[in-house]
């Protein structure tokens, strides 16, 4: 077995959100094989991020693609194995929710590779998504689980897994957003001229989720109100379109009017982007990723979803859900604008729930510090078998963990208090029949 680790990724936010943990690996001196799985192929989508976060060659491509969703995972499982057949590495290492992600838990654990997820413990509670299956499956069969934020964490331990299982590290997200933002300032006024809008006078959007994209109804109703945003308020809308979105737009027969509107883009790289989000009114997004960076730079989100799995953004007050109704989302987003000193002037000195910049530290050196120790043993080899469940008290006993624990303190903060202090072990030794039987 080689003392070193497999990272894989696929797809945009991936390597954004790994940029920190190869940065941090190399620090620690910790020996990592970066595999791309290609479910993200364009250059837009993948090599500009290489590039520009300064992230490692892949020394594999699976070159998985586009597919629906059983044809990547499968591509992408199929690739790995072979991958890890050849390599024998100590564990896997992904991040997100990404079917590139959910191939790798399955591939690691299937070979008894210990599979670490990070960014492990988000929910929507909605099982049509497609992410939200993934991060079950990928949570259950992670041997760590790195929790970007303690309601992450408390999910977690609702479902049951153990807390000596799971890291409390934050979210890399937040790391190399530190990192970036002065750069991206540095060229905010040549991206907002070529792009042909001035701060805080434009909506930024972003749509690429799949219950958006391949229901028209939804599609139709986002981008009618993309459309009413700057028809009847005369704002500038700037949309950098996910190849996704523009491919449906096309389908649907609304790509002409949405152009001849709205401004769209390319893809954009992370500076440009960054720089574009931080000065806009306002993000309309079906992103994850964009909705935990506005609230890290404090920009009102208006969420095209009915629901999220970044709860914490709405809870904290900047952010709302308008799914994909064009009434709620113009009524949500001019409210947002006209509110908008205040909603930011609340969040201002608030906590960020997702961390403080250094999650890739962590990550990467719980990473070394347990190398050696990485290994799913034989059954076997276990002296004296022992169930230990990790019991969340409050679930057990009256199913309200999570409305216990998300109160609101004075100044309206919600308190995530001491999950830890939650959590009763219960170590059970198998019983035998013939035990307890004179009593
Ligand atoms: C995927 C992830 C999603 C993540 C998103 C990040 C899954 C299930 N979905 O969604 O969670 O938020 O990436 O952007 O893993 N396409 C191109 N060029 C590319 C890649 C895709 O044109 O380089 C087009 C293809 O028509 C493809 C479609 O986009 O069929 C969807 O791509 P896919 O990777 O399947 O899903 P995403 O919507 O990108
Ligand atoms: N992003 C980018 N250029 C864009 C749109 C988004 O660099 O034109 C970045 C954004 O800053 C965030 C990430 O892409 O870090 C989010 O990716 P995406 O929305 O595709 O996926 P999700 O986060 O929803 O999984």
């Amino acid at each position: 077995m080689a003392n070193e680790v497999v990272v894989v990724a696929g797809t945009r936010p991936e390597l954004i959100k790994l940029a920190p943990v190869f940065k941090w690996l190399e620090v620690r001196g910790v020996d990592y094989v970066f595999v791309w799985s290609g479910q993200h192929y364009d250059y837009e989508l993948s090599r500009v991020f290489i590039e520009e976060l300064n992230i490692p060659e892949p020394q594999y491509d699976l070159g998985v693609g586009s597919g629906s969703h059983s044809v990547q995972t499968a591509k992408a499982m199929m690739g790995l194995e072979k991958v890890l057949d050849e390599r024998k590495p100590r564990a896997v290492v992904a991040v997100g929710d990404t079917n590139t992600v959910v191939a790798s838990a399955l591939a690691s654990s299937k070979k008894n590779i210990p599979f670490l997820h990070i960014e492990s413990g988000l929910r929507s509670w909605d099982k049509t998504m497609p992410e939200e299956l993934n991060r079950i499956v990928a949570d259950h069969l992670g041997f760590t689980l790195f929790a970007p934020s303690k309601l992450a964490y408390i999910n977690l331990l609702a479902e049951g897994i153990p807390s000596n299982r799971i890291v409390l590290s934050g979210n890399t997200v937040v790391d190399v957003l530190l990192e970036n933002v002065g750069l991206a300032r540095e060229i905010s006024d040549r991206v907002l001229s070529s792009i042909g809008v001035e701060e805080r006078e434009y909506i930024l959007v972003t749509v690429h989720r799949q219950e958006n994209t391949d229901n028209p109804r939804r599609l139709i109703g986002i981008f009618n109100a993309l459309n009413r945003l700057v028809e009847d308020y005369g704002y500038k809308v700037v949309v950098p379109l996910h190849p996704r979105t523009r491919n449906r737009l096309i389908e649907y027969g609304l790509m002409d009017t949405v152009k001849e509107k709205l401004t769209i883009t390319r893809p954009l790289g992370y500076l440009e982007f960054i720089a574009l989000m931080e000065k806009c009114l306002v993000v309309l997004t079906d992103s994850g990723g964009v909705q935990e960076e506005a609230y890290t730079l404090r920009v009102p989100i208006v969420t095209l979803r009915y629901n999220t799995e970044r709860i914490e953004t709405v809870l904290y007050g900047l952010n709302v859900l308008a799914g994909a109704d064009t009434n709620r989302i113009v009524e949500y987003t001019i409210k947002m604008i006209e509110y908008r000193d205040k909603i930011v002037g609340n969040v201002k000195g608030k906590p960020n729930p997702y961390g403080d910049g250094r999650a890739g530290e962590r990550i990467a050196s719980w990473i070394k510090d347990n190398l050696d120790e990485l290994t799913i043993s034989d059954v076997d080899l276990t002296d004296e078998p022992i169930v230990s469940y990790k019991l969340v008290r409050e679930v057990v006993e009256n199913h309200k963990l999570l409305d216990k624990l998300i109160g609101f303190n004075a100044d309206g903060v919600p308190v995530l208090e001491n999950p830890m202090e939650l959590v009763v072990r219960v170590s059970l030794r198998w019983p035998k029949p013939w035990e307890n039987l004179d009593s």
